[in-house]
């Protein structure tokens, strides 16, 4: 069939030519998909509510470009300013859908939010919310189990990892491991840590080590959980640091596991993950302080026929491959293209690896058809944000991983290659003539990300880990002497908030 080949592009010129004159290729409004927790305001409360439109020909098929014109979205009601205020973001994906996400300011009643194309209204606009709607700024908790309900969220031990990392611990009496996990793991100059606890409604916490800086992102995560849900009451250790501590072997075999909270998980360790700071803080803070988070990531702004057919790769030199990697670049420039944008570890190396290059904006990024992830110190936290771009994203084995991966499936989501990179430029080769399942694997990944990694499963994630480890705690949930209170921080509120607000 190689014959062919040359001859598709022609005909698919004369398709489109085709379609751009033919009705129907007209957007349907009535037949436009419209889907997403941001048309439930007043159940699925997050910083930034967000939902889908595709958009859909007369004939019933799904546009896969952008259609000719913007959607328009328009949320009224009103609020104790007047009239609801609030703020709109479009972001168009290229292949014919777009996320709409919004927040509010404070509360707003009576809310319609009305999404039209070309003065009609599309699917079932206006979504009438009858319930009063709240800003995540308010302090409004929900029963969890409810939240939950409402967010649609697995179970813990539904969730793969979930349930993985928690059959070491069945059943944990802090009261008996405490002083031991403090002498095994207090040890201020290679090991950062935070004991947290969570006890009617609020936050505590005590650190370990030199740089605890990072606890703010627990802080935040916590506080965001606690103004949405009323939360189990809890202790955890959190590794602030970036290794995973709880290793496997050795002591560990006689004392048995310590319960570790961590960012990163791996193969010879029994951390328990949470999704990292870098995608919870962009979920904490969407269409706030972050502009780069799992949302804004996937405008799409080089369609796949104009992408450069290589491999893309910016990052620090935090590890050997990273620098092997810029020597197979050299090697190979036809496929691929990597810098360093800084040197830290391998300082004395620079000649050899750099110049360093100036960072470029991670959107422009996706100008290449091929992304690479490769470790960093641990993980590569870029994997998510990766996944859900419109390039085809090549992992390097590795026995590091945030708390999705288990879900993952290589050839499916992502193309895998080897730790030492020997078989990459293969692999390079193997998607550029196969473009077809290259596109598969890349929509199938952005599928993956809308269904597992948006910000309301990365709150679900929170929630339904802290549920289920809650209930293996059966010490007593004390404040402990010389811990410090997180203090609560909210614009509004429409429950007796756990504390006077003049302790703000
Ligand atoms: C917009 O609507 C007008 C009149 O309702 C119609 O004539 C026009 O073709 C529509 N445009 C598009 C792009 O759908
Ligand atoms: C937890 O450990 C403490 C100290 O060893 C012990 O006194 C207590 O009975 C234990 N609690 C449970 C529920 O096993
Ligand atoms: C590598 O990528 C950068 C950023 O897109 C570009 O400016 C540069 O020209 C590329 N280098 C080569 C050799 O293609």
């Amino acid at each position: 069939m190689l014959w062919f080949t040359p001859l598709l592009p022609i005909l698919l010129t004369i398709f489109d030519l085709a379609y751009s004159i033919d009705e129907s290729r007209l957007v349907d409004a009535e037949k436009t998909l419209v889907w997403g927790p941001g048309l439930k305001p007043d159940e699925v409360v997050l910083p930034a509510r967000y939902f889908f439109i595709h958009a859909v020909d007369k004939n019933g098929r799904k546009f896969e470009q952008s259609p000719p014109q913007e959607f328009q979205v328009l949320i009224k009601g009103n609020s104790p300013h007047g009239k609801c205020r609030s703020n709109v973001n479009f972001i168009d994906r290229g292949d014919g859908s777009s996320i709409i996400r919004y927040t509010i300011a404070d509360w707003c009643d009576q809310v319609e939010l009305e999404v039209r194309y070309n003065g009609s209204h599309v699917a079932h606009s206006p979504y009438v919310i009858y319930n009063k709607v709240y800003s995540e700024r308010c302090y409004c908790p929900q029963d969890l189990k409810l939240w939950m309900l409402h967010n649609n969220c697995p179970s813990g031990l539904n969730d793969k990892q979930i349930a993985w990392d928690l059959h070491s611990f069945k059943r944990v009496n802090f009261s008996a491991i405490r002083e031991n996990l403090l002498r095994r793991y207090n040890q201020p100059e290679s090991v950062s840590l935070c004991h947290y606890v969570v006890k009617q409604q609020q936050i505590w916490r005590q650190c370990y080590g030199k740089y605890t800086g990072f606890k703010m992102f627990m802080d935040a995560t916590l506080l965001a959980l606690g103004r949405v849900a009323l939360l189990p009451d809890m202790e955890f250790y959190l590794n602030l640091g970036d290794w995973p501590l709880s290793k496997k072997g050795g002591q560990q075999r006689t004392s048995g596991p310590y319960p570790i909270f961590s960012w990163c998980g791996s193969d010879d360790s029994y951390d328990i993950v949470l999704p990292t700071y870098d995608i919870t803080e962009s979920t904490v803070e969407n269409m706030g302080r972050v502009t780069l988070d799992m949302l804004s990531v996937q405008k799409s702004e080089y369609p796949w026929d104009i992408k450069e057919a290589k491999a893309f790769w910016r990052g620090r030199d935090s590890r050997r491959e990273r620098l092997e990697l810029i020597e197979l670049a050299r090697k190979h420039p036809n496929w691929l293209n990597a810098s360093l944008t800084n040197f830290f570890f391998f300082r004395n190396e620079e000649d050899k690896y750099g110049p360093k290059v100036p960072h470029i904006s991670f959107l422009e990024f996706f100008r290449y058809k091929y992304q690479l992830n490769v470790d960093g110190v641990v993980a590569a936290y870029r994997f998510p944000y990766l996944l859900a771009s419109d390039s085809l994203v090549f992992k390097q084995d590795s026995g590091f991983y945030e708390h999705f991966y288990g879900k993952l499936s290589p050839y499916k989501h992502y193309v895998p290659f080897k730790r030492d990179l020997s078989d990459l430029i293969e692999r390079l080769q193997w998607a550029k003539e196969n473009n077809d399942r290259a596109r598969e694997i890349v929509s199938e990944a952005r599928k993956f990300v809308e269904e597992n990694l948006m910000p309301q499963h990365i709150y679900c994630y929170h929630m339904a880990l802290f549920k289920e480890w809650s209930t293996r705690l059966v010490s007593p949930i004390t404040v402990l002497p010389g811990m410090e209170k997180v203090e609560q921080v909210y614009t509004c509120s429409c429950k007796e908030p756990p504390y006077p607000r003049d302790e703000l």
